[in-house]
């Protein structure tokens, strides 16, 4: 079986960096799920589809979207990285993400990143629906106060305009639709490690998920 090491949480915990760092620890592809769902909002967009049509599943099913080796996203051949990481995406994201139909239209296509020699896959629910076989499962969470202040950072420093106020309103938000929907709402696994990151730098957080996925064979 592929090993695969699923981090769930919530916007702006910091699972997509622990995600990259322990990938290029392991040697092991990376899925970044929240993209998906991003580029999901986006082509819907592109084609002028209301996020609550029922068109939205097939833009799922058929999304022509690709990875470049650092991670840049494209949408039908486009670079579309910058757009991708706004809270506006974001919030777009989380609405369809509430949708069955746009959640199963995604599900093959994000265990099909399970190759050898194994897959860091980040997001919601990869631990929970998406990899509940996984052997090693981490759940990372932090104050909504210190996510916006990262997320804010993360902005400023790709060159985007941000609002810090604004910032911890939209991640709230956002929060209270993953964690409260009805589908795979975003919970801890019953058997995930949780880390709260709140008061941890990068390097502790990253040495105590290595020691658990080391302890997990
Ligand atoms: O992780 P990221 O912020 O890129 O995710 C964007 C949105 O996509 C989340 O707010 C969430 O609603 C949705 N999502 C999800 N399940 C995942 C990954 C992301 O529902 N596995």
């Amino acid at each position: 079986m592929i090993p695969v090491i699923t981090i769930d949480g919530p916007s702006g915990s910091g699972k997509g960096t622990l995600a990259r760092r322990l990938a290029e620890q392991l040697g092991f592809h990376l899925l970044d799920s929240g993209a998906l769902y991003r580029l999901t909002a986006l082509a819907a967009q592109k084609r002028n589809i209301d996020l609550e049509a029922p068109e939205v599943a097939a833009v799922a099913q058929s999304l022509n979207v690709r990875f470049d080796p650092d991670g840049a996203a494209y949408l039908d051949d486009a670079c579309v990285d910058s757009v991708l990481r706004t809270e506006q995406t974001g919030a777009m994201a989380s609405k369809i993400a509430a949708r069955p139909d746009v959640r199963a239209a995604l599900l093959e296509r994000q265990r099909a990143f399970a190759t050898a020699p194994g897959l860091v896959a980040d997001g919601r629910d990869m631990g929970t629906v998406v990899f509940p076989d996984a052997p090693a499962k981490l759940f990372l969470d932090a104050s909504a106060q210190i996510r916006a202040e990262r997320r804010y950072k993360q902005l400023i420093e790709n060159g985007l305009s941000a609002n810090l106020a604004a910032l911890v309103e939209e991640i709230q938000a956002r929060d209270d639709r993953d964690r409260n929907r009805a589908v795979a709402p975003l919970v801890p696994a019953e058997d995930a490690l949780v880390v709260d990151s709140t008061h941890l730098s990068i390097e502790a957080v990253e040495a105590r998920m290595m020691e658990f996925i080391r302890a997990q064979g």
